[in-house]
């Protein structure tokens, strides 16, 4: 059997939380990853590290299972990067902001071809982008490719990796800052935002493969950030309405504006208030409304 895994999430940034990192290691005996897909939200808060730290924000798999010997220990790893590091092609950008490109780095190996730092492209983003982060492993070989797809204007890097007949049977999502001069020393402020814990699995008969869809959760300390966009409490956008959907959380309907092309913003009904049609109800806007005063409404738009 063979794991499929699926993973809709915000990167948020916050200030004096702890490191968070979430982690799937499959059946080694029996499973392995062979497609994985992650939606990452560049964080809309520039980081405050100093000129000699590099912040990491990626998800990763790296081997276990059968035929780790002898690549070794690597990891595939499309890297959201602010700051400098050991990937190629980082000439000419400053390193300072927003970038990603897809990567394998293996420092623990020691086969030849396989050590060290490789990767395509780079792309420098913007906070806010919204990025489809893909890792398929191609079923003809061992390649692996890995792409990185800004979902707002289709721009896209990729990287392949032939890792021949390795298992990558571990999923990480991580964030890390390392120093410069001081590589072992690894911390980090941010944590990811996305939906309430949940996972569902079913059988695809035809491909003989099990899906999992599922998401990670944490404690933020502002639970409505959502993107860069502004929240506006006590206020509703009446009209230009592109769609709704009812119940849905507060975070829900962030991600669900977030991942709609054309989402402006959107109107969430308290679901506090004593009108069932209001509560948890969630309304997409096609354009920017200007914001009415209205109890039971949180109003958040671009
Ligand atoms: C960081 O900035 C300081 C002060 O401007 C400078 O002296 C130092 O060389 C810089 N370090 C790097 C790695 O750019
Ligand atoms: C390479 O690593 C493997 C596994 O750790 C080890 O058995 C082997 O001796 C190493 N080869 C060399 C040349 O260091
Ligand atoms: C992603 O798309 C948005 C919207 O078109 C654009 O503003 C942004 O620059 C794009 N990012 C990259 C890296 O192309
Ligand atoms: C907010 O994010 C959107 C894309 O998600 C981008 O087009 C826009 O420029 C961003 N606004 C600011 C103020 O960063
Ligand atoms: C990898 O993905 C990119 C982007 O989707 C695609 O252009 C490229 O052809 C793929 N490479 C292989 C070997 O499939
Ligand atoms: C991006 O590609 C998808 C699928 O090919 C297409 O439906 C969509 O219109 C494209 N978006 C942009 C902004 O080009
Ligand atoms: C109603 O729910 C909203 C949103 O969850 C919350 O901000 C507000 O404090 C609640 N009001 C009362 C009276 O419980
Ligand atoms: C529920 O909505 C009504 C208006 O329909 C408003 O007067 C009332 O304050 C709301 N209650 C809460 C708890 O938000």
């Amino acid at each position: 059997m063979i794991l499929k895994i699926l993973f809709l999430l915000l990167a948020s940034c916050a200030i004096n939380t702890s490191l968070a990192d979430f982690e799937i290691d499959t059946d080694p005996d029996i499973n392995e990853f062979i497609y994985v897909s992650v939606d990452l939200i560049v964080p809309s808060t520039t980081p405050q590290i100093n000129n000699e730290t590099t912040l990491f924000i990626w998800p990763g798999l790296q081997p276990w299972g059968h035929d780790f010997e002898p690549i070794g220990n690597g990891v595939l790893q499309p890297v959201l990067t602010y700051g400098s590091s050991c990937a190629p092609n980082q000439n000419g950008i400053d390193p300072y902001q927003w970038w990603i490109s897809a990567q394998y780095v293996n420092t623990d190996g020691n086969k030849t071809g396989f050590m060290g730092c490789f990767g395509g492209d780079v792309m420098t983003v913007n906070e806010g982008d919204t990025l489809r982060i893909e890792m398929v492993k191609l079923a003809t070989s061992g390649t692996w490719n890995q792409t990185v797809l800004n979902l707002s204007n289709n721009k896209t890097v990729w990287f392949t990796m032939d890792l021949g007949k390795q298992a990558q049977g571990r999923f990480y999502l991580l964030t890390e800052i390392t120093s410069l001069t001081n590589p072992s020393s690894s911390t980090s402020s941010f944590h990811f935002l996305s939906l309430p814990p949940e996972q569902e699995t079913s059988t695809d008969e035809s491909s003989q493969t099990t899906q999992i869809t599922t998401a990670t959760t944490s404690i933020i300390d502002n639970p409505w950030i959502c993107s860069n966009m502004t929240v506006l409490q006590q206020k509703d956008m009446p009209g230009n309405d592109m769609a709704n959907e009812q119940p849905k959380t507060y975070t829900e309907c962030c991600i669900w504006c977030l991942s709609t092309s054309g989402c402006r913003g959107f109107v969430w009904g308290w679901p506090n208030n004593t009108s069932s049609f209001q509560q948890s109800h969630c309304w997409l806007k096609s354009i920017l409304v200007a914001p009415t005063s209205l109890a039971q409404f949180t109003s958040v738009h671009f």
